[in-house]
């Protein structure tokens, strides 16, 4: 095992942990390492569509009251006012920020910046970029910069598999693999920055590339870190109806901001049976709306229709849309998009302050691995883009503010005792991981999914269980897929307990056993139990 020391280690290359680098940057003069899993450009970021919230002083109809308003609205009860206020106060500095580093936000022929609608917000406010390439404009103008930065040294297909927590709790590096090499190798830092961003992959159905297996979240947990709310995940209403590489296209919110309308395939509208703002309702009432219609009658997806959107527009607005529809052989100015519910994004996450501390001492956490508790029980459209970047530069100018010290602490026991697990080689037999992983993604869409109920949860957990015997492999694992499956399995352990634990149903989590929402609104809090036993840590392990 080799060993090195770097000041700060971010872990992850989407928007969170790109712009996060940057910031260090600009605000201290030491080494910065950032580590992602795959190529530098490939994210959740890389595929956001609909765009990025901006309270722009120019938009007269809008102000932080009516987005802290529509925020707190959406998050059910979950969501803390004083953050929707902080980063609503601080959104239209970050566009300007984005806008100094090379993105180009779609403009009207005025030069006046183009602002769309998604479902719950009161007004037009979000920018968009590319027509619907938001996130690839963004993730490509802040990689180009992070590539051209010498304080910034780049790990790629490197993959974070533990930290190092000592005896005390502290956060004191990484352990990580190197994919192309082979080999392991250990950072021990002052900071270690979590940006892995979100878990979609622990579901079948999902919008999420391959690379969301919630690594950044197991990790933390692992750690000992406070993880919060697992049970919010969102399903987005609308992916089209056919999957690639184990993901759904997404096809987004704003196409129906733009006017499309929901339709069963028998082309019945049925929106505005289930809430009065129809089409735009909150995400987690259009997609419950969808999955009864399909459940009560037998559709595999429904239909969005397109069709009363003129033709140019949808090539303006949604070339990409478009173009990737024409692949699957859907001509969208005729409207007809099969479309149906799939995994999105998590609420829950690592529990973190609005600078991005965690509970452990020497760890953060920004973007969607996080939970600031901005979103609450259900995430308003286009609100996490704005999370990721002012929530990163909280966090660059209070690490820039802090003192740095590294020891290399292999000394300490309990650190000392897990970078031996990983020295050595321990395998049983090869599993086959995909069968495993199939079976889990299967179970926590029907038992864990958009509608649940105490008895789907504990046969997912009994399913997890029986995975969790035949896998064993808590350490030091075969290879980086293996890694992955065990992020998958803690994961969605978190997802089924806090799931339990929450008798009611609210935001994104919908129990059909507990329909209503309990009066008192609150978080839920899972933490691994830290303890160590006394005299000899590596029990611990
Ligand atoms: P990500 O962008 O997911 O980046 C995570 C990074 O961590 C990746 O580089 C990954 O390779 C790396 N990584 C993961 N695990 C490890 C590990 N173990 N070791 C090393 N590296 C690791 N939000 C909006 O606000 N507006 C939108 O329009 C929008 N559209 C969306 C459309 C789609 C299809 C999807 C999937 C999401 C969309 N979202 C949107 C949500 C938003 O894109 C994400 O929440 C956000 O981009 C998350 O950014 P992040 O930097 O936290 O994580
Ligand atoms: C979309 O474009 O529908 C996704 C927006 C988001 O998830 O914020």
């Amino acid at each position: 095992m080799k060993f090195i020391q770097k000041p700060y280690v971010i872990i992850g290359s989407g928007i969170a942990g790109l712009y996060t680098a940057i910031k260090l940057s600009e605000k201290t003069d030491k080494e910065i390492l950032l580590i992602t899993k795959s190529d530098l450009r490939e994210s959740n970021s890389r595929y956001a569509q609909g765009g990025i919230v901006g309270v722009l002083p120019e938009n007269t109809e809008d102000s932080v009251e009516l987005h802290v308003r529509d925020t707190v609205k959406a998050g059910a009860g979950l969501t803390d006012a004083g953050v929707a206020r902080f980063i609503s106060e601080k959104s239209a500095g970050s566009i300007m920020d984005l806008i100094s580093y090379g993105v180009e936000f779609d403009k009207h022929a005025d030069q006046k910046v183009e602002l769309t609608l998604e479902g719950a917000h009161s007004v037009n406010r979000i920018l968009h970029a590319g027509g619907d390439a938001t996130g690839r404009s963004i993730e490509l103008a802040l990689s180009n910069r992070v590539e051209n930065n010498p304080k910034i040294h780049i790990y790629r297909k490197t993959q974070a598999v533990d930290l190092l927590v000592d005896s005390e709790n502290n956060c004191k590096g990484v352990i990580v693999f190197n994919k192309t090499r082979g080999e392991y190798e250990t950072v021990f830092s002052s900071a270690v920055i979590i940006a892995t961003g979100g878990a979609g992959q622990v579901y079948s159905r999902t919008t999420n590339p391959q690379i969301a297996t919630g690594d950044g979240i197991a990790l933390a947990y692992r750690a000992g870190a406070t993880i919060q709310n697992m049970e919010f995940v969102q399903f987005h209403p609308t992916a089209l109806d056919f999957e690639e590489k184990g993901s759904r296209f997404l096809i987004s919110e704003s196409v129906r901001g733009e006017g499309a309308v929901l339709k069963t395939p028998d082309r019945k509208q049925f929106a505005f049976k289930y809430h009065e703002k129809g089409d735009l309702a909150p995400r987690d009432v259009v997609t419950r709306a969808i999955f009864f219609e399909m459940r009560e009658q037998g559709f595999d997806n429904v239909i969005l229709d397109t069709s009363v959107i003129p033709e140019e527009k949808l090539r303006i607005r949604f070339p990409n849309i478009m173009k990737v529809c024409e692949e699957h052989g859907i001509d969208i100015t005729k409207g007809n998009i099969p479309v149906s519910p799939a995994a999105h994004y998590i609420m829950g996450g690592i529990k973190t302050t609005v600078k991005g501390e965690t509970s452990l001492q020497g760890l953060y956490a920004v973007g969607e691995a996080s939970c600031t508790s901005f979103h609450g029980a259900n995430r308003l459209a286009s609100n996490s883009l704005l999370e990721c970047v002012v929530v990163a530069n909280e966090l660059a100018q209070f690490l820039s503010e802090k003192q740095t010290e590294i020891s290399a602490l292999s000394s300490d026991c309990q650190i000392g005792c897990l970078i031996s697990l990983y020295e050595k080689n321990k395998f049983e037999y090869k599993r086959d991981i995909q069968t495993l992983k199939n079976t889990l993604r299967e179970t926590m869409w029907e038992k864990a999914g958009i509608v649940r109920n105490k008895d789907g949860l504990n046969r997912a957990l009994q399913t997890l269980n029986d995975l969790k015997l035949d896998f064993n492999q808590p350490y030091k694992c075969r290879d980086p897929e293996e890694y992955e499956f065990r992020s998958l399995l803690i994961i969605s352990e978190l997802i089924i307990r806090s799931a339990l634990m929450r008798k009611e149903s609210r935001g994104g989590h919908f129990r059909s056993d507990f329909p209503k929402a309990s009066p008192e609104a609150d978080n839920s809090y899972i933490s691994r139990d830290s303890a160590f036993i006394a005299g000899n840590c590596c029990d611990r392990f």
